[in-house]
């Protein structure tokens, strides 16, 4: 905490608000106490869960800020998941053009994601992530372990999704460490795998940091992750965020060896690490036909083709493969 109130202090904050969610704000009520002694500080609690992420919430956000008197020089910090990360980095990105942003993620998907590469926003119209903007935030707290001890088996098993892509895209080694977890529980997942993701997605980040190009590669998995999410969700039969791009990473192994060259032994080791996990159903014609209206949304293709990231091998991932598939 010394560190974030240097940091703080470097900024010329005065004020600072804690943005955090009805089960965060109740598992760890004094985690920033220590910030009250030198700003002035105040926390607001929003719902918790995806519901969050609208624009009631938001402007509920901003009126508070207003209350609040906080200008540019005033730090938002957000302390929570995926859902926190997005509504509060919007709030603070447009918020008078801007006010500091310190992310303090709480998920494993967060730590991971969410919390890291700027991109902000709301749902709006049932459209996931709507409205948003691309804003980094000014500093990430880092990861505590110690937060994951308390999430759902459900929320650890959707950050670990996001987990075993980083694996697949980039670290073979981290593929092979994760292929000896025989149970997933929070104590099982490594301090420094957290930091191989987040080091990874940094970089990314930093190449590409609007979306255009290199940073396509943390797609993999995505593309059909998506559509299944949606499929599901329109069949009233949700499946998490990390949930679905796991099923998807299995399925875009499997273009990968149709598309670019990733051996059959590699695909049944990437399908059996996945299927120890998740419920990974049939990549069949029937489930493909059902995806097919939520696969040509997808804002990435063009002309009738869908663009894929895919495996080239374990660690070696290639971007904007566009593949006609229907
Ligand atoms: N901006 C990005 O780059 C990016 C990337 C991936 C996902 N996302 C977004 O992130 C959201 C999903 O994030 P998420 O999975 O973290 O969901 P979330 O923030 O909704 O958190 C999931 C649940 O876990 C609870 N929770 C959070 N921390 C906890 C803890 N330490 N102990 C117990 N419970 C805790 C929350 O209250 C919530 O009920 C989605 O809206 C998704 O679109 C954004």
């Amino acid at each position: 905490m010394n560190e974030l109130i240097e940091i703080l202090n470097q900024w010329g904050t005065r004020r600072v608000m804690v943005l955090t969610d009805t089960n965060v704000a109740g598992l760890y009520p004094q985690y920033f106490e220590a910030l009250s002694s030198a700003f002035e500080c105040r926390t607001l609690v929003i719902s918790a869960g995806e519901e969050a992420k609208n624009l009631e919430q938001l402007s509920r956000i901003w009126e508070r800020m207003l209350d609040f008197e906080m200008d540019r020089s005033d730090t938002l910090i957000l302390f929570g998941g995926g859902t926190i990360c997005d509504v509060g980095g919007f709030a603070a990105a447009t918020f008078k053009r801007g006010v500091h942003v310190v992310n303090c993620p709480t998920t494993l998907l967060a730590m991971i994601d969410a919390a890291v590469g700027g991109k902000t926003g709301i749902n709006f119209e049932h459209i996931k992530n709507c409205i948003g903007v691309v804003r980094q935030p000014d500093y990430i707290l880092p990861a505590n372990p110690a937060f994951l001890c308390t999430l759902a088996d459900s929320e650890l098993r959707s950050g670990f999704g996001e987990m075993i892509k980083y694996a697949l895209i980039a670290y073979p080694e981290l593929f092979e460490q994760l292929g000896g977890m025989k149970t997933l529980t929070a104590e099982a997942i490594r301090p420094e795998w957290i930091e191989w993701c987040v080091a990874y997605k940094q970089k990314v980040v930093a190449l590409d940091p609007e979306d255009h190009n290199e940073r396509h590669v943390l797609n993999f998995g995505h593309t059909f992750g998506h559509a299944l999410e949606s499929f599901y969700l329109s069949e009233d039969m949700p499946i998490t965020h990390g949930e679905a791009v796991a099923i998807g990473m299995v399925f875009e192994s499997q273009l990968s060896m149709q598309h670019a060259g990733l051996s059959e032994m590699q695909f049944f080791r990437i399908k059996d690490l996945i299927g120890w996990f998740y419920d990974v159903p049939e990549f069949s014609d029937d489930l493909l036909k059902q995806l097919k209206p939520f696969l040509l949304q997808d804002k990435k293709n063009s002309g009738g083709e869908i663009n894929f990231t895919l495996l080239r091998e374990i660690g070696n991932a290639t971007i904007n493969n566009f593949i006609q598939i229907f």
